[in-house]
């Protein structure tokens, strides 16, 4: 008989940067959820990928440099980068699909087509507010105080020819769809959906820009590129081979279950269907928005700096340990606020003392006792009936929470059962047994339990801390049969005489206050004071014409993040125009009337198609792995056109 199929996707993320711990925390539990799947008798596709158009990532190339391609290869298959990290992280996806990859490309012009041809997609003016880190477009009433209500910045006007999706006529569908079943999970999202969304009215959606090349081209409309958001949503079929033929398991696995992280839950939950109705493709089998990590209340985000690394993480506390805190600690769905010290308690609590103990305790008593192998003689008790039956019984209770996606109330179970049989070493005190040798087949049957104990257990991590599961698995003498699910709610499949042997500390505790202070160390980067530079003659420094100047007008250039364009009174008695990149640490409001520093007789430049005549000088320096910038102010006092010498 074939297998059932189960097919499990990530978000594709963005390489504009390293990942960090939060696109490492969804990984993770993706990857528990296919291995749990794989385990219990399922035939998984996995996969996640990186989502590498659009304007974010064409800006960063530039300032980088470097083409966008070039970009991505670097963030995605350099070292240090996305492959290396799940490869690290012990991460079981099948499949790993770039959004640059040449068959999702043309997938992709296909399924554009195919929907301008049905009908959905058509040619219209766009309008509106939008939001450049989020590329995405906003109507004036869905502004929190005026700015992106996802991520809280500025946004700008913005108006292009465009292809719009006809969103509007899949409203009904997508609310029956929200409505019945358990298409997204947690339930609490699907409210959320309905009524920030649905009701207020879904209008189509833009689907294609001009305002960039980096992404793919309509190719019935070569100045237009495919929306991002179209692009990477179509990501999860085309990794099958869908409308395309490099891959050939659409047919066998689909529909998806897309794990996704709660702001993206609008996207995957209304647009991604509606999608799928157009081209008459099923929709997903679930979607499930996760909660975020956050660290000290403010979200982690690869756009803000506070950012906790996962290479770091791993190299200090293991791989394992780290997966497994993870998963052990947060709430699927909720949020969770990460700490060092949550970490370190849950690797000492659980790890280190509930189940490194329990492996290390049972391997060396039966080593000292009986030399390693248990006798076959035996001497039950009553006082073994409610370990017993939690052995039978807590493998049906962890796959409910698992089939759900509660990871963590799964692991909850797990430790119910090592808790208990902890527990039953101290009510059993087998030390007390191994003094009378009449007692030693009551011993026997006492430490036979524990590992019996140890080895369901066993079974129901793996797919959480997989390495340390083999391991432990050798140490208790645990074969390929011992292993297998169908095994994780029988008791006594261990051979009577089993053979331990004691191995490795699996989890050394950790001293939380030395690890504390090495991390607190670790977060500062060095403090980089440049080297002052080589000698120039007085007389070339005073080459150089830097007086004060007034700003008269300051405002932000159309179209750009970073320019501001200043008019100064330089003391000549004509305007002097310059543009300067530091929109991100001033606004122009604040400027106009002081008086700055500028040097005057640099050659002029042109940006943005404006001249600059001149630089404002300005402080700089990197504090915290972050540029702080200053310009130069000068007194109220101090006359314009007053030169620097
Ligand atoms: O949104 N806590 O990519 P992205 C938990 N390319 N999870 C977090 C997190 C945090 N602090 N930060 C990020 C995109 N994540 C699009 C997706 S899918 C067709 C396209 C996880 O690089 C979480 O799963 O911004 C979130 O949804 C995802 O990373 C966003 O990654
Ligand atoms: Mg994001």
């Amino acid at each position: 008989m074939s297998k059932p199929t189960f097919y499990v996707t990530t978000p594709i993320y963005y390489p504009s940067d390293k990942l960090h711990i939060g696109h490492t925390y969804c990984t993770v539990a993706a990857d528990a959820i296919a291995r749990y799947k794989r385990l219990t008798g399922y035939d998984v596709m996995f996969l996640t990928g990186t989502d590498e158009h659009g304007q974010k990532i064409e800006e960063k190339a530039r300032e980088a440099g470097v083409t966008p391609q070039e970009f991505v290869d670097r963030i995605v298959t350099g070292q240090g980068g996305i492959l290396d990290l799940w490869k690290l992280m012990n991460i079981s996806n099948d499949r790993f699909i770039r959004t640059t990859d040449d068959y999702h490309v043309e997938a992709i012009q296909r399924i554009f087509r195919k929907m301008y041809e049905k009908g959905d997609i058509y040619k219209g003016a766009y309008k509106g507010k939008y939001c450049t880190p989020c590329e995405s477009f906003w109507t004036e009433s869905q502004l929190v105080n005026g700015n992106c209500p996802d991520c809280g910045r500025p946004v700008h006007d913005a108006e292009e020819e465009a292809y719009f999706f006809r969103l509007s006529k899949y409203a009904k569908p997508v609310q029956d769809l929200l409505e019945t079943g358990t298409f997204l999970e947690p339930a609490t999202r699907v409210n959320e959906m309905i009524n920030n969304f649905i009701k207020p009215g879904l209008e189509d959606l833009c689907v294609s820009r001009t305002s960039f090349k980096w992404g793919i081209p309509v190719d019935f409309d070569p100045g237009h590129v495919v929306y991002v958001w179209v692009d990477a949503l179509f990501n999860y079929a085309t990794a099958l081979g869908y409308m395309n033929d490099r891959y050939h398991d659409f047919e066998k696995y689909w529909p998806p279950h897309n794990i996704v992280g709660k702001e993206i839950v609008r996207f995957h939950s209304i647009i991604w269907p509606a999608m799928l109705m157009s081209v008459g493709e099923p929709v997903p089998q679930k979607v499930y928005g996760h909660g975020w990590l956050i660290i000290d209340g403010g979200k982690m985000s690869k756009s803000k700096g506070n950012v906790v690394d996962p290479y770091l993480l791993a190299e200090k506390f293991g791989v394992d340990a780290l997966r497994f805190f993870l998963l052990r600690t947060f709430p699927f769905g909720s949020d969770g606020n990460f700490t060092n010290e949550l970490l370190i308690n849950t690797i000492n609590a659980d790890l280190a003392n509930s189940l490194g103990n329990l492996v290390s305790r049972t391997t060396a008593m039966i080593e000292k006792y009986f030399g390693g192998t248990l006798p076959v003689e035996r001497e039950a008790d009553e006082a073994d009936a409610e370990l017993i039956s939690m052995i039978r019984e807590t493998a049906a209770s962890y796959q409910k929470q698992m089939d759900a996606f509660q990871l963590h109330l799964g692991l909850e179970e797990v430790f119910r059962l090592i808790g208990r049989a902890n527990k039953y070493i101290d009510e059993t005190t087998p030390w007390i047994l191994a003094r009378d040798e009449a007692k030693k087949p009551r011993l026997a049957t006492v430490l036979y339990n524990l590992l019996e104990a140890l080895r369901v257990s066993l079974i129901m991590l793996t797919p959480f801390i997989p390495e340390s599961c083999e391991k432990a698995f050798r140490q208790i003498g645990a074969g390929e049969e011992a292993r297998a699910w169908e095994n994780a709610s029988v008791y006594g499949v261990l051979p009577a005489q089993v053979t331990v042997s004691k191995g490795e500390t699996l989890f050394p505790r950790i001293d939380s206050a030395k690890m504390l202070e090495e991390l607190e160390h670790l977060n500062k980067p060095a403090v980089v004071s440049k080297p002052v530079l080589p000698d120039v003659s007085i007389d070339d420094f005073a080459k150089c014409d830097m007086r004060v100047c007034k700003i008269l007008k300051c405002e932000a250039v159309k179209k750009s993040e970073k320019l501001l364009k200043f008019i100064l009174d330089d003391g000549s008695g004509k305007e002097r125009q310059i543009l300067s990149g530091i929109h991100k640490f001033y606004e122009p409001e604040d400027l106009v009337g002081k008086k700055a520093v500028a040097i005057l007789n640099l050659p002029a430049r042109k940006m943005m198609g404006m001249e600059s005549n001149g630089m404002l000088l300005s402080a700089v320096k990197e504090v915290d792995g972050k540029e702080v910038l200053n310009l130069m102010f000068v007194d109220e006092s101090v006359p314009v056109g007053s030169q620097l010498c």
